[in-house]
């Protein structure tokens, strides 16, 4: 029998979701249900361990920054060379760039998936330096080798164009990738005490500013004007531009108007994916914002409307609402990957983050009610 969760078992619950789902290597698959999405990305991954950081979960949040450590110091030649290349302004074949996703075993997926997304490997600096400042801890010896490694990439690549957070348009400069750089490099340069990668981070800050000039707001890329949720990011959390930022304003603005879908919010206007539903991570990315800015009741409502679409099995799924904002496409990628994820851990991640951002749930508290991981996985084989 499982039991459906009230609102105040939600975070509790997600965190034994995303416990239960972790590998013993302590990578996060993106999700347990989904044909494709059986591997970790730095992605949602680094999301993924911030939210637990957040809950309290340090040691599984350490886990994971140690397997991606691993990981990252398994490809260190293949980094080492992508840098060296572009430095000398040598060609380089993108299928030969470090992967956005990995096994969950750390090894690279030899496949012929858009892999060549840079924001993932700044979200992981991020998410390490916050891991470092929430577990009141320091970066181990064995970290500071990768974490060089990733800053060196990062500066290297940074204003070149690459496939975006939705793994689309490879040959455009997205904003809120920048926005992950930088937060990557901010980052890194606190970590490291390297003042070229803080100056660095300024030339990524300068060129998203030029994308909030025109219209008066941040466009999506450098190639196309449409508005992009993922936008969000820029405020809360990489703090490239304050929440008070004219252009953001205007941004939040023109997410408002053109993003909401029954309460929730979708990726772009034009997104087709499973009929361009709904996403939980950036309908708690704008109550995130929401909630950083004051506006609670707002925040209340992105939380709610979140919580509403926990299924009885405590699943939170990837998106809501496609197969009836656009059945043909909804259709289309059913018979290409078979349903879309019924569960992903990024969605609880950002779930958690806002709930915990909104009540200031404790970290005991949090670890009192996740006593045991065990407890969901047995669940979900009832
Ligand atoms: C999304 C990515 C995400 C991946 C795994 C894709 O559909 O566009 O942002 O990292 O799924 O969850």
């Amino acid at each position: 029998m499982v039991r459906r969760a009230g609102a105040a078992d939600l975070v509790p619950a997600g965190v034994r979701a995303i416990l239960a789902h972790q590998s013993d290597e302590g990578a996060f698959v993106a999700s347990p249900d989904f044909s494709q999405y059986g591997y970790c990305w730095l992605r949602d991954g680094s999301f993924t361990a911030y939210a637990l950081d957040r809950a309290g979960e340090h040691d599984a949040a350490a886990k994971y920054h140690d397997w991606v450590e691993s990981t990252l110091g398994s490809i260190a030649g293949m980094m080492d060379r992508a840098i060296e290349s572009k430095r000398a302004e040598k060609d380089f074949d993108p299928r030969d760039l470090p992967p956005a996703r990995f096994a969950l075993d750390g090894s690279v997926v030899a496949d012929d998936w858009p892999n060549f997304q840079i924001d993932g490997y700044g979200t992981w600096l991020w998410s390490l330096h916050e891991h470092l400042r929430l577990a009141e801890t320091t970066l181990s010896s064995h970290m500071l080798d990768t974490v060089q490694r990733v800053a060196r990439y990062l500066a290297t690549f940074a204003l070149e164009p690459c496939f975006d957070v939705w793994e689309m348009n490879g040959t455009d400069v997205h904003t809120s990738t920048l926005a992950c750089v930088y937060g990557g490099l901010v980052a890194a340069s606190s970590l490291l005490g390297d003042l070229e990668l803080s100056a660095r981070a300024d030339d990524v800050a300068d060129r998203v500013r030029i994308s909030g000039q025109a219209n008066g707001r941040f466009e999506k890329s450098d190639a196309s004007h449409e508005v992009d949720a993922s936008a969000l990011w820029l405020s809360v959390p990489f703090e490239v531009v304050g929440s008070d930022d004219e252009a953001f304003q205007a941004t939040v603005a023109a997410i408002e108007k053109d993003l909401v879908l029954d309460g929730g919010v979708r990726r772009f206007a034009s997104d087709t994916y499973f009929g361009g539903g709904a996403w939980p991570v950036l309908t708690c990315s704008l109550g995130w914002y929401y909630a950083r800015a004051g506006r609670r009741d707002d925040a209340m409502r992105c939380l709610q409307w979140t919580q509403s679409h926990v299924d009885a099995n405590g699943c939170l799924a990837e998106q809501f609402g496609g197969e009836l904002r656009d059945r043909s496409h909804y259709e289309q990628w059913v018979t290409t990957w078979g349903r879309p994820a019924a569960d992903l851990l990024w969605s609880h991640a950002m779930h958690i983050v806002l709930s915990v951002e909104l009540d200031g749930l404790t970290s005991p508290g949090v670890n009192r009610a996740v006593a045991s991981a065990g407890d969901y996985a047995l669940e979900h084989r009832q």
